[in-house]
């Protein structure tokens, strides 16, 4: 059968770096508060002028040379963004100009921080379609623009990134031991649109908005959607947490993520934490996170990873790769 072989995987954080000191100069919290409940100590910021396009297509630089690719040999570009640089056209087809890919396709995918496990999923599914013989799946965020820096509650969680996987079409047999994408499973549930959302946008305040949450409640979903996504995503593919060599989940929060590990029985050695220098990228964090734990040699070929992440609609998601 048809297998999504990850290829490679490329990263790009912006240049300026903000402490919880200089977040505790702006608004009421401390680098205490925001380290205690959160897990993060700073994050990094897009410079006035430098757009998620922009963030985009450096990851997507060092994904392609990384898989000795030209952007010419894609047959598509799937963009993971809930920040895009406009209401229209998709941030993927900037980025697919400016890399110099004049055929195929290039979207965006919108599910905020499940964003990147959407993304992968779409694009897993046209190749094992055939529609797609090769694709660079994108997580690009810049949320620092749609946050309200007078409110404490959520200012201080959010930060600017963007990660990128090439995927290839392989052969696979079809088992568990594949090399590639095993299985990803996604869930929505509209209901709880007003645990978090952005109070703007084209239609409505003909405005970008600014993010609101209610954030003990999204948390509640969070450790309760996890658990299940993780374990329905696991039983397809006849695997057991025993299994996973790395979890490589969403970067919201650390306490989120200690308790998703400790559901599933897997020791802190075995989960990748970014969230402590990034704070929350959205759909960017589980590639930024990817990319930190390959290039650093702790995930190695034939590893087995599991992607999980929750975000506004609320929507979630987990996939299992095979390195
Ligand atoms: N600094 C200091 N105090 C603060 C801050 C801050 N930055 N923010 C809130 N507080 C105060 C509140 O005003 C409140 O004060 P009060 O008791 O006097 O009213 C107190 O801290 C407790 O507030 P809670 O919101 O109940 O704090 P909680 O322990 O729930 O932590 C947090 C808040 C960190 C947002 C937590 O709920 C959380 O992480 N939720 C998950 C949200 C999330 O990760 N969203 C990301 C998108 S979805 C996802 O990616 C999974």
């Amino acid at each position: 059968m048809i297998r999504s072989i990850v290829e490679s995987c490329g990263a790009y954080l912006p240049e300026r770096v903000m402490t919880n000191d200089e977040l505790a100069k702006k608004v009421d919290t401390s680098d205490e508060w925001i380290i205690q409940r959160t897990g993060i100590r700073s994050r990094h910021i897009a410079a006035d002028g430098e757009f998620t396009s922009h963030l985009a297509i450096k990851a997507a630089d060092q994904a392609l040379s990384r898989a000795n690719m030209k952007a010419a040999d894609l047959d598509l570009i799937v963009l993971a963004t809930a920040t895009p640089d406009q209401t229209f056209p998709a941030t993927a087809t900037k980025v697919q100009a400016t890399l110099g890919m004049h055929r195929g396709a290039a979207f965006d995918v919108q599910a905020v921080c499940s964003g990147f496990v959407y993304a992968l999923s779409v694009a897993d599914n046209m190749i094992k379609g055939g529609m797609a013989g090769s694709a660079l799946v994108i997580g690009a965020e810049t949320f620092s623009r749609i946050l309200d820096w007078n409110d404490r509650g959520t200012c201080v969680l959010f930060g600017d990134g963007a990660g990128a996987v090439v995927l290839k079409a392989g052969e696979g047999k079809g088992t568990a031991q594949d090399r590639g994408i095993l299985w990803s499973s996604v869930h929505s549930d509209g209901r709880y649109h007003d645990l978090l959302y952005v109070d703007g946008g084209p239609s409505t305040t003909g405005t970008a908005g600014f993010l609101r949450m209610q954030g003990r409640e999204v948390f509640k979903h969070a450790v309760t959607n996890l658990a299940a996504v993780v374990g329905e995503t696991m039983g397809k593919v006849g695997l057991e947490a025993k299994d996973i060599d790395w979890l490589v989940p969403h970067q919201a929060n650390k306490r989120i993520i200690d308790g998703t590990g400790r559901k599933l029985g897997l020791s802190a050695d075995k989960v990748v934490v970014t969230v402590d220098h990034h704070a929350n990228t959205s759909a960017a964090s589980i590639p930024l996170a990817l990319e930190a734990a390959v290039t650093d040699g702790r995930v190695k070929r034939n590893d087995l990873l599991l992607l999980e992440a929750m975000g506004g609609g609320l929507t979630w998601g987990a996939s299992l790769v095979r390195w």
